[in-house]
């Protein structure tokens, strides 16, 4: 298949009541160890890319590895810019094949982030790139990207329906208790905010920061309307660590096939159990 945007894999996850997972990767190994573990459990999937990512890998290699991903797989595959705060570089992804972006406009003021997205929707949509935003500001470390835990912001249900109608946005990220990277305790989900934004909007929803988040806590975000999972930590950890193991075995060991192997291994059973925990196993079918 040819690389998709988001927009009808996720009006299909709102419809079906279940989420697509989002996986950040940072090279051939971690790209093709999500698309298998997507390909066995037979879903949509997305591939996001950080804007650090963009300029430690360069946007042509990134489009070509995940554009030939799509091409040879049986599953929708979506390439998505996650939480980019440079619109020249948000540009110049859709610009080489881009199919989604996330505009990060947390850290402006709430009329600032408003321009911000309504100019990234009117210059995707003409290219029939889907926008993801952010409202309300998710703590942690992302990359480049960090929110100390006071500056966080969860978001505010009645202002998600002005931010939606005002900026025409695809899906969004709402915060609700999760945050980027590894947790300090267990996260506390907000449930009630997150069933008012559902009911308030009918966008897509996005959780971000989905690393290390109970099992139990992801199924009933999905089950009370979130449609899309952000997972970047929680594969970065399995794969350093089968990495590690080798050359704690072999520390003689240099070639790069036998330590990627076992830690691409890692990752696909990762990616494995979270898109159970989404319930779009099998929903590839409905684009075939
Ligand atoms: P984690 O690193 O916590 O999985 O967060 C991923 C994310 O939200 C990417 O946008």
């Amino acid at each position: 298949m040819e690389l998709v945007s988001s927009r009808k894999i996720l009006k299909d996850a709102v419809k079906g009541n279940y989420a697509i997972a989002a996986f950040n990767v940072h090279n051939m190994e971690t790209l093709k160890a999500v698309i298998k573990g997507a390909v066995e459990m037979d879903t949509p999937v997305i591939i996001q890319t950080s804007q650090s990512t963009v300029k430690y890998a360069g946007i042509e290699y990134l489009v070509a590895l995940v554009g030939t991903a799509a091409k040879l797989s049986s599953v929708p595959v979506v390439l998505h810019l996650d939480h980019c705060t440079d619109w020249e570089l948000a540009k110049k992804c859709i610009d080489a094949g881009y199919t989604s972006i996330m505009v990060d406009g947390s850290m402006l003021s709430y009329e600032e982030n408003v321009a911000l997205v309504k100019k990234a929707v009117e210059y995707a949509h003409l290219r029939d790139v889907t926008v993801e935003a952010e409202l309300g500001r998710v703590a942690g470390v992302e990359d480049d990207l960090s929110v100390e835990e006071e500056k966080s912001l969860y978001t505010d249900p009645d202002l998600a329906v002005d931010f939606v109608e005002k900026t025409g946005v695809d899906s969004l990220a709402i915060a609700i208790g999760t945050a980027h990277g590894v947790y300090k305790g267990e996260p506390k989900l907000d449930y009630e905010r997150l069933s008012a934004i559902r009911r308030k909007v009918d966008v897509p929803l996005v959780l971000h920061g989905a690393s290390c988040v109970p099992d139990e806590s992801i199924i009933k975000a999905v089950e009370l309307g979130i449609n899309k999972i952000n997972i970047a930590t929680e594969l970065k950890m399995p794969f350093a660590d089968a990495i590690k193991r080798v050359f704690k075995e072999k520390p003689q060991e240099d070639d790069p096939r036998k330590y990627f192997t076992p830690a691409m291994d890692a990752v696909t059973e990762v990616v494995k159990h979270k898109i159970g925990l989404c319930s779009s196993a099998g929903k590839a079918s409905l684009y075939r």
